[in-house]
């Protein structure tokens, strides 16, 4: 698929993407270096996790040529009250839109989203097969701060994860994100 990368709008998700949404989720379950779920879900079945994400943990699509191709989201960390002002978060790119800028146009977009609601640092975890995921995180300058050894167990095998930590500065004192540069 050819992306006009400025013609990608990011924007918050609507119910009736939602269906969308899972189909690119459920890619990255058959992928099996993105998740630990292991089966498919319906939209209907994600609908609880749908409305988990329309306050303080937002879920934005990327959309082009009025297709959902890509989302991402802010998630809690830990429901104890002491780590409120830290989020993890997710990005899913469609098959079809990978490895031309849409994951970084989601990116950019979540850090600047995650600040301005407040957060003082978002971390995510990776399966350290996942060389793309693990590309992205260190473009945005992410820190790796763990590698935690045959965490997954997956179709047979032990998978190790790695982690990456960004502490956000206040928007006012933002350094530049990387360019919108493919
Ligand atoms: C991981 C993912 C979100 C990245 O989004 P993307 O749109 O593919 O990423 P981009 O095109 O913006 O590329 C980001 C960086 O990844 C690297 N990259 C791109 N294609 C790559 C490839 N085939 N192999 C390794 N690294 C690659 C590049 O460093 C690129 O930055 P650059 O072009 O400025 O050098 C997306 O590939 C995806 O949805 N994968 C499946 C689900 C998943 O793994 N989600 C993350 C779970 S932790």
């Amino acid at each position: 698929m050819e992306i006009e990368q400025e013609m990608v709008q990011v924007r918050k998700a609507r119910i009736t993407d939602l269906p969308a949404i899972v189909e690119i989720y459920n890619q990255g379950v058959e992928d099996g270096i993105a998740t630990c779920d292991l089966s498919d879900f319906t939209p209907d079945e994600r609908y609880g996790w749908f409305n988990d994400h329309q306050g303080r943990y937002p879920l934005w699509v990327a959309e082009y040529a009025n297709a959902v191709i890509g989302w991402t989201t802010l998630s809690p960390y830990d429901v104890k009250a002491c780590f409120s002002l830290t989020a993890m978060f997710s990005t899913y790119v469609h098959r079809e839109a990978r490895g031309r800028g849409v994951g970084t146009i989601l990116r950019r977009h979540l850090i600047e989203e995650a600040r301005k609601l407040g957060f003082h640092t978002i971390v995510n975890r990776v399966f350290a097969v996942n060389e793309r995921s693990i590309a992205l995180a260190k473009k945005f300058g992410f820190t790796q701060v763990g590698h935690m050894r045959e965490i997954v167990y997956r179709d047979g095998q032990f998978i190790d994860c790695v982690f990456f930590q960004m502490l956000l500065e206040p928007a006012g004192d933002a350094k530049e994100s990387p360019a919108n540069d493919k």
